[in-house]
């Protein structure tokens, strides 16, 4: 009957009523000449009862939430909400309200971040952060950090509303980070390097467009700019216990493995380099070809030799003690390059031009692999350019070092999103969780400096994102749901029960 109680006592709110409602009634369908209340009882207990509870909160009104919060926009016409927009408050007033609705105890600090937390059997114990980003590219889909928010919210609403989170063996935290994609200062992780303590105080002097720098916006939104504000968000290493990310994949894999959550190994590297080839600008019409010392096809020559040795790494790489066999291995399953921008001066169909100049972005999971693959592109590329008689300079712009995935963590996520997939798939097994690597950048990067990370991804059709056409299913979302509560789950002790985990 202590099963039933908090349930009938929820909370105000047409989605915690309609949750009420649709259970009632299905408790009432069941021929039973039970009492309503032992009902309820039953419905607590009853497997199938338990699975509608679930599929109402964690796919119904998680995709009803999905698409509220992809309405909460400063442009009119498309989904844009970039670091403390007034749309970025009024959404995170909505997650306030969200994760109040699910039991949790709230705040903002001091870098628009909203956090609720939960407090479970030992307040003081380490806690598990649940995140994910409440800003948006211009031009947004409605998931692309969303989703992991409402799924972790939904599966700790879960977790209240059946008793449970009272049981959590340590605290767990859910932080809606305030800048991930970095749109308005152009530079990413804003409010989750400040949690993990890698924020520079210069930060403060970015402006944005129009002029306003961080320290401006802060000052009208949470009214201190102090460095000492700013020092004060790291949390303790010692307070925390891992972290986890629900994301949108981002890619096309999981679609094509016709599967709806994969494990991510790590976030790879990256490297941005710009090359510039210098030639000898001249008529279109005069020069001969022989003469000539053309930017243009020597940029060509540069692109398509990076192609192929981003294609078969293993062609172009020796081994040594530097660059071993596993290590191309990783390489070569993780390895992209990409040229995605180039230009050319004076850029007119009438004259060989003076110079071009493009950028390269590689990723790879391997830090040294990717170091070797720029020194080997470098020296080849220099040796084109000498034969080709132009004159070339690589810059580099830009390093990230890849972030590896804890093990252990992953391994408790992996069994959660079979379990979750299994129940989903009305218990019957299911192929293996597959484990892919991240191309794409995730606060889980800038968290992994404080703490061990585990993310989990999600289908989205074709791979689409930064884009309205990103699509999530609403059975994936509700996977992505049920994985996190299965993980929560795991963490619960329970003083009758023998835990496996
Ligand atoms: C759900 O959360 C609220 C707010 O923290 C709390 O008062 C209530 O006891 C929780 N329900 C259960 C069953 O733990």
């Amino acid at each position: 009957m202590a099963r039933c109680g908090p349930f009938l006592g929820r909370r105000r709110g047409y989605d915690a009523v309609t949750a009420v409602v649709f259970a009632f009634l299905l408790c009432l369908i069941v021929p039973s000449f039970r009492l309503p209340r032992l009902c309820f009882l039953a419905f607590a207990e009853d497997g199938s009862g338990r699975r509608d509870l679930r599929r109402v909160i964690l796919r119904d009104e998680a995709t009803a939430r999905l698409n509220v919060l992809g309405k909460i926009s400063d442009a009119e016409d498309h989904l844009e909400r970039t670091f403390m927009s007034p749309a970025s408050l009024r959404a995170g007033n909505q997650i306030h309200e969200w994760m109040e609705d699910a039991g949790m105890r709230t705040w903002n600090d001091g870098m628009g971040n909203v956090h609720g937390r939960v407090d479970g059997r030992n307040p003081s114990g380490k806690a598990l952060l649940i995140g994910s980003h409440l800003d948006t590219v211009v031009d947004a889909g409605i998931f692309d950090g969303s989703l992991g928010l409402i799924s972790a919210i939904s599966a700790l609403k879960l977790l209240n509303v059946t008793g449970k989170s009272s049981g959590l063996e340590r605290p767990v935290e859910v932080i809606a980070f305030s800048d991930e994609e970095g749109i308005r200062f152009q530079s990413t992780f804003l409010g989750s390097a400040a949690i993990a303590g890698i924020l520079p105080p210069s930060i403060l002097n970015f402006a944005d467009r129009s002029g306003a720098t961080v320290r401006d916006v802060l000052m009208e939104t949470v009214g201190d700019t102090s460095e000492k504000n700013l020092r004060e968000l790291k949390y303790d290493p010692n307070s925390v216990w891992g972290y986890v990310e629900v994301h949108i994949e981002q890619g096309p894999v999981l679609e094509w493995r016709g599967l709806p959550l994969g494990i991510v190994s790590g976030i790879a590297g990256q490297t941005r380099l710009r090359v510039t080839v210098r030639g000898s600008q001249g008529h279109a019409g005069t020069v001969p070809m022989s003469m000539r010392q053309d930017p243009m096809p020597a940029a060509a020559e540069l692109i398509v030799l990076l192609e192929s040795l981003c294609k078969h790494p293993v062609d172009f790489l020796s081994f040594d003690e530097y660059c071993k066999d596993s290590t191309i291995e990783v390489l070569a399953n993780s390895l992209v390059c990409t040229v995605g921008e180039i230009s050319s001066w004076p850029s007119a169909s009438n004259v060989i031009p003076g110079r071009v100049s493009f950028t390269i972005d590689i990723r790879a999971m391997e830090d040294k692999g990717r170091e070797a693959v720029i020194y080997e592109l470098s020296s080849r590329m220099y040796k084109t350019c000498d034969r080709r008689s132009v004159i070339c300079t690589i810059e580099r712009k830009h390093d990230a070092n890849a972030v590896k995935c804890d093990p252990e963590l992953s391994t408790r996520l992996k069994l959660a999103a079979q379990t979750a997939m299994k129940e989903m798939n009305g218990g019957m097994d299911q192929q293996e969780v597959p484990v892919l690597m991240s191309g794409a950048g995730h606060d889980a990067m800038a968290m992994s400096h404080l703490t061990k990370v585990g993310m989990i991804f999600v289908r989205c059709r074709g791979g689409v994102s930064h884009s309205p056409e990103e699509h999530v299913l609403d059975d994936d979302v509700w996977a992505a749901g049920l994985a996190t509560l299965t993980f929560l789950e795991s963490q619960i002790g329970s003083p009758f029960c023998v835990h496996t985990m």
